[in-house]
C-alpha cells in the first residue's frame, strides 16, 4: 500500500507536471533549494515533474543545468530526495559522469536496500562498462541490461541468411500470414521444386502453415517463398508458459542462435496472446543469462524475437528472426497510405498466374506492389499502372526501378476509367481497390461496378481479373465468370479475394 507521503509526492507531481519549464525552473526549483531538509522531502514530487517536463522541452543547455541540479541532489542528506534524483537522471539523458556519481553512491554510502534498488534501476538505463565492474553489488538484471546495451552499441547484430541450418530432430517451421492466405502458402511450397526438396507441409490452419524440414536449409531458402508474413522455428511445445522450461529451451538453442547471428545474440520476449508479462520476462531473461550468458534479453533492436503462442491447449516457444525491412520486399523504397500487405500482393500475382506473355494492368496501382510481384513471377511482357494520385504514380515508378525488373512499364496518372486502353488488350488485371475504410469513398458500389465493367471490356477472352472485393457485388456481364473466391483478413476486416475469367463467347 502507498504511504501518505508517497501519495502527497504523487499529487504534487501531477500539479507541477502541467506547468511550463520556465515556471518550474525560475520559481519552484529556487524555492525548493531554499527549503529545510524535512520540507524538501515533502516536495519530492517537484524533482519528478522537472525531469518529465524538461525531457519533453527545454534546450540542450537548460537540460545540462537540470542534470547538474539533479546530480547535486544525489548528495542530499534526505534519502527520499536522493532516490527521486536517481529516478529522474536517466529521463533527462544522463552522461558517463552520472554513471560515476551513481556508482560512487553504491560504493561509499552504504545505501539502504531501497536506495540500492533505485540505483540499480538508474544504472539499468544509463550504465556502461564501469557498471559491470560493480556487478557484484547489483542485481543480475542490471548486468544483463547493461551488457545488452553495450553489445547493441558495439556490434549491431544481423541475421545470417545464407548460413546452413543442419537438420535438427523435431524442428518445425511456422509460416504465419493474414487469415485466408494459408492456401496460397501451401501451394507455393508444394509447387516449387526447390521448396519441395527442402520442406514438407505438415499442416495448415487459418493464418498458419507448418513445415517440416527434409534437409539442411538456410533462411534464404525460406525467404524464396513470398506468400507468408513471418517465419519462426518452433523450439518446443510446453504445457504452461512458465519461466523454467522457456529458459531451458532457449539456452539449449544457443548454438542455433550463435550460428545464425552476426554480432551479439540478443532477443526480445513476447507473449502475443498474454500482454506484457513484465515479471515473467524478467525471470526468463535472468534464468537464460545464468544458463547461457551469451544470450542477452533486449527489447531494443534485437535481431530475434522469442514468442510464446497458444496452440491446441498448450504453448509453443517460437524463435522468430526480426527481419525488418523484410529482404523479400526490399524494393519498397516508399509507400502510399493504404499500401497492400506485400505477401498479399505476392498471393494475388500467383492467383493471376503466368501465361508467358502477359500484359498486366493495376487500375489502382498505389505503390505498385501487385505489378512488381507479378513482374517478379516472370512471364509478363508489359506492366501498366494507373492511379489518380500523382504521388502514388511517382512512388510506384521508384519502387519498380528498385525491383530492377526487365519488363516494359507504363503509368497513367488519373481516374482508371479514363485510362486509354483498347478493348481485349489486357491479359491480367490485378488490383486492390480502395476499401473506403481510411478514406471514405462516396460511391464504393459504383466504383467496384465500374471496375468490373471496365475489366469486362479491356480483358482479352481468357484474361483474368484478380481483386480484393470489399463488397458482395457481382458482375452483371455474362462474360466475366467467377472462378475462385477466398475470404481473407485485410488487417482487421474481411474481404473476398476473387478471380474472374473473361469467357471466349
Ligand atoms: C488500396 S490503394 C492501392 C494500394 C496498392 N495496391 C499498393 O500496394 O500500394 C488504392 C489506390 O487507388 C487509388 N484510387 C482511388 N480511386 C481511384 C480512381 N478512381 N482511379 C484511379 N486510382 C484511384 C488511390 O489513390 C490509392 O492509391
Amino acid at each position: 500500500m502507498k504511504t501518505a507521503s508517497a501519495n502527497a509526492a504523487k499529487d504534487l507531481y501531477k500539479q507541477l507536471r502541467c506547468l511550463s519549464w520556465e515556471q518550474l525552473w525560475s520559481k519552484h526549483v529556487p524555492a525548493f533549494n531554499r527549503e529545510t531538509p524535512g520540507s524538501k522531502a515533502r516536495n519530492a514530487g517537484l524533482v519528478r515533474a522537472v525531469s518529465v517536463v524538461f525531457s519533453e522541452s527545454g534546450s540542450h543547455s537548460q537540460k545540462a543545468e537540470v542534470t547538474a541540479w539533479l546530480r547535486s541532489l544525489l548528495k542530499d542528506p534526505d534519502e527520499k530526495i536522493r532516490r527521486y534524483a536517481m529516478a529522474a537522471l536517466p529521463k533527462i539523458g544522463a552522461e558517463a559522469s552520472d554513471e560515476e556519481a551513481l556508482i560512487e553512491l553504491l560504493r561509499k554510502e552504504n545505501p539502504t536496500e531501497r536506495e540500492r534498488k533505485y540505483l540499480a534501476r538508474a544504472l539499468d538505463k544509463i550504465g556502461g562498462k564501469a557498471t559491470l565492474d560493480v556487478a557484484d553489488k547489483l542485481p543480475v538484471q542490471t548486468s544483463l541490461k547493461v551488457k545488452a546495451s553495450i553489445a547493441r552499441e558495439e556490434s549491431p547484430s544481423t541475421i545470417r541468411l545464407d548460413e546452413r541450418i543442419e537438420k535438427i530432430a523435431g524442428l518445425q517451421i511456422q509460416l504465419r500470414s493474414r487469415r485466408g492466405l494459408e492456401g496460397f502458402i501451401r501451394q507455393e511450397v508444394e509447387s516449387s521444386q526447390q521448396a519441395r526438396q527442402l520442406f514438407k507441409v505438415k499442416s495448415s490452419r487459418p493464418g498458419l502453415v507448418e513445415l517440416t524440414p527434409l534437409a539442411d536449409f538456410s533462411l534464404s531458402d525460406l525467404l524464396s517463398l513470398r506468400c507468408f508474413g513471418t517465419l519462426a522455428f518452433v523450439l518446443k511445445k510446453i504445457p504452461k508458459p512458465d519461466a523454467a522450461p522457456i529458459a531451458k529451451v532457449l539456452a539449449a538453442s544457443s548454438h542455433l542462435l550463435q550460428t545464425l547471428t552476426q554480432g551479439s545474440v540478443r532477443y526480445r520476449l513476447d507473449f502475443p496472446s498474454l500482454g506484457h508479462q513484465r515479471a515473467l520476462v524478467r525471470e526468463i531473461a535472468n534464468r537464460v543469462y545464468a544458463l547461457s550468458p551469451d544470450l542477452l534479453n533486449d527489447a531494443r533492436r534485437a535481431p530475434w524475437a522469442v514468442e510464446i503462442h497458444p496452440y491446441e491447449g498448450q504453448f509453443l516457444v517460437e524463435l522468430r528472426p526480426r527481419l525488418s525491412p523484410d529482404p523479400r520486399f526490399s524494393y519498397r523504397r516508399l509507400d502510399v497510405p493504404a499500401a497492400s500487405h506485400p505477401p498479399l500482393a505476392a498471393c494475388m500475382a500467383r492467383l493471376a498466374g503466368n501465361s508467358g506473355n502477359d500484359v498486366v494492368w493495376d487500375p489502382f496501382c498505389g505503390s505498385g506492389l501487385e505489378l512488381i510481384e507479378r513482374g517478379l513471377l516472370g512471364g509478363a511482357r508489359k506492366l501498366l499502372g494507373s492511379d489518380r494520385s500523382a504521388a502514388a504514380i511517382d512512388i510506384a515508378k521508384s519502387n519498380l526501378e528498385a525491383a530492377a525488373l526487365r519488363v516494359e512499364a507504363d503509368f497513367f496518372h488519373g481516374d482508371f476509367r479514363e485510362a486509354d486502353l483498347a478493348s481485349n488488350s489486357i491479359s491480367q488485371i490485378i488490383t486492390n481497390p480502395p476499401m473506403g475504410r481510411r478514406v471514405p469513398i462516396p460511391n464504393l458500389a459504383g466504383l467496384i461496378a465500374d471496375l468490373l465493367e471496365t475489366s469486362a471490356r479491356v480483358l482479352q477472352p481468357g484474361g483474368v481479373l484478380v481483386f480484393a472485393n470489399p463488397l458482395s457485388i457481382r458482375p452483371s456481364y455474362a462474360r466475366l465468370e467467377l472462378d475462385m473466391k477466398q475470404r481473407i483478413d485485410l488487417g482487421g476486416f474481411d474481404v473476398h479475394l476473387e478471380r474472374y475469367i473473361k469467357t471466349h463467347r
